[in-house]
C-alpha cells in the first residue's frame, strides 16, 4: 500500500469516501423524488464512475461530445448527447454507436434535425430527440416555445428519428442556494409548466422533461413538469459549488496534490501546480467572497492560489499565520473541477492518506482520427 506522501506531484486525488457519498446523495434524492437522474459523465469522464453511477439507479448517462458517447457506451446503454448534432461527422458518429444502445440527442434547429436525420437514415437506427429550449441562460435552446414545436413536428416527419422530450439547462443558476436562488427557480418552474402545457396542447406530449444542474440539484423537484435531471459536477464538487452552498467543503472529493517548491518571497509560498493542473478558471456566479483566485487549500480554504503561471502557483498567505516550508505537500479543491479532471489522463483514488487505486480519465480528448 502506497501513502499520498509518496506520490510526484501535482496530481489529481479523489477522495473516494466522499465520492461515494456524493453519488449516494444524489441517488437517494431521485429515488425520494421519483426523478429519473441521467447523470452528466463530463465532470469524471470515467467508465469506472459512470459504472458506479449505473448501479446505484441511473436511468442513463448524459455526454457533450461524441468521443465521450463512444467511451461510455462501453458501459451504459441509454446515452443523451446534449450538445447540437451539427455537422456530419458528429452525427455520424452519434449514429454509429452501437446497436444495443438507445441514443437520445438534443437539438434547438431544423438543420441539425436534418443533419442528424441523414445519419440516422444511413446507419439504419433510431435516434431520440430532446428539443432544447432556452429557459434562462442564453446559450443553446430555442427562447420561443412555438418555435420548439415546430422543431419537434421536424423531427416526427422524419424516423427513425423520434420526438421523446425537451430538455433545457438552468446554467444562470448559480446563486446561493436558498433565498438567493427561489425567485429564479420559480421563475423556471413557471416557464417549464408552460413549454410542457403548450407541447401538450399541440398534441406533442414531451414524456420527458429533462433539465438540472449541481448548483439546483437539491430544488429540481421544485421545478414543475421535470421528470428527469442531469447534473455532473455533484460526483466531485468544487470551489465553486460549496462558495454557493450546492455541497459542503467536506464534500469536496477532487483535489490536487501539491507541493511548496519556494517560500523565497515573502508572504507567499509557491506549489508546483500552475495552470496547467489547476485549470484558470475564475470563481462562477459568486461575489468570491471566499477570496478570488484559481483554487484553494482543502485544509485551509482561507488560503486561495492567488495567481499562477503554467507550472507555478502563488499561494496568498495574508489570511492566514501558517507559513509552509519547502516541501509541504497541500491539497488544492479546484474553481470548477470538471476543466482540472480533463487536464490529466489518470486520477488516484485515496482513502484517507492510503493510494487504493487509480484510473484512466478514459473519455478525455476527442478521439478524432484525422486523415492527412
Ligand atoms: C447540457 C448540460 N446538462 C447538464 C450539465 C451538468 O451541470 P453541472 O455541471 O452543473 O452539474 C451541464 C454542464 O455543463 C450541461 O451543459
Amino acid at each position: 500500500m502506497h501513502s499520498l506522501s509518496e506520490l510526484e506531484t501535482p496530481v489529481p486525488v479523489v477522495d473516494l469516501d466522499r465520492l461515494g457519498r456524493n453519488l449516494d446523495r444524489a441517488a437517494a434524492y431521485a429515488t425520494q423524488h421519483g426523478l429519473a437522474l441521467r447523470p452528466h459523465i463530463k465532470t469524471h469522464k470515467a467508465p469506472r464512475i459512470a459504472r458506479e453511477q449505473m448501479a446505484r439507479g441511473a436511468v442513463g448517462l448524459t455526454c457533450a461530445t461524441p468521443f465521450e458517447a463512444e467511451v461510455m457506451s462501453e458501459v451504459c446503454h441509454d446515452l443523451l448527447v446534449a450538445f447540437p448534432p451539427v455537422g456530419s461527422a458528429r452525427a455520424g458518429r452519434i449514429a454509429a454507436l452501437p446497436d444495443g444502445v438507445n441514443v437520445t440527442v438534443a437539438l434547438d434547429s431544423i438543420e441539425s434535425v436534418q443533419t442528424i436525420a441523414d445519419a440516422a437514415r444511413a446507419a439504419d437506427r433510431r435516434v431520440g430527440v430532446y428539443v432544447e429550449l432556452d429557459l434562462g441562460m442564453h446559450r443553446v435552446g430555442v427562447p420561443v416555445v412555438d418555435d420548439a414545436i415546430a422543431i419537434a413536428r421536424a423531427v416526427r416527419a422524419r424516423p427513425p428519428l423520434e420526438f421523446t422530450g425537451i430538455a433545457f439547462y438552468p446554467g444562470h443558476i448559480r446563486d446561493a442556494v436558498g433565498s438567493a436562488q427561489s425567485a429564479k427557480l420559480e421563475t423556471l418552474s413557471k416557464s417549464v409548466g408552460e413549454v410542457v402545457d403548450a407541447f401538450d396542447r399541440a398534441g406533442l406530449h414531451a414524456t420527458v422533461v429533462s433539465g438540472g444542474s449541481t448548483p439546483t440539484l437539491w430544488n429540481t423537484h421544485e421545478i414543475r413538469g421535470v421528470t428527469e435531471f442531469r447534473p455532473g459536477t455533484y460526483v466531485y464538487n468544487d470551489r465553486t459549488t460549496a462558495e454557493i452552498g450546492a455541497c459542503g467543503w467536506d464534500d469536496c472529493a477532487f483535489t490536487v496534490l501539491a507541493t511548496v517548491v519556494s517560500t523565497a518571497v515573502p508572504n507567499q509560498a509557491v506549489i508546483d501546480a500552475g495552470s496547467k493542473a489547476l485549470g484558470r478558471e475564475p470563481m462562477r456566479g459568486t461575489d468570491a467572497a471566499g477570496g478570488g483566485g484559481f483554487g484553494a487549500l482543502l485544509d485551509r480554504p482561507e488560503v486561495a492560489v492567488a495567481s499562477m503561471s503554467e507550472e507555478h502557483g502563488i499561494l496568498d498567505l495574508s489570511k492566514t499565520a501558517w507559513r509552509p516550508a519547502v516541501g509541504e505537500r497541500v491539497r488544492v479543491v479546484p474553481n470548477h473541477v470538471c476543466v482540472v479532471v480533463h487536464l490529466n489522463d489518470v486520477v488516484v483514488g485515496a482513502r484517507g492518506d492510503v493510494v487504493e487505486t487509480t484510473w484512466p480519465v478514459a473519455a478525455r480528448g476527442r478521439g478524432y482520427s484525422i486523415a492527412v
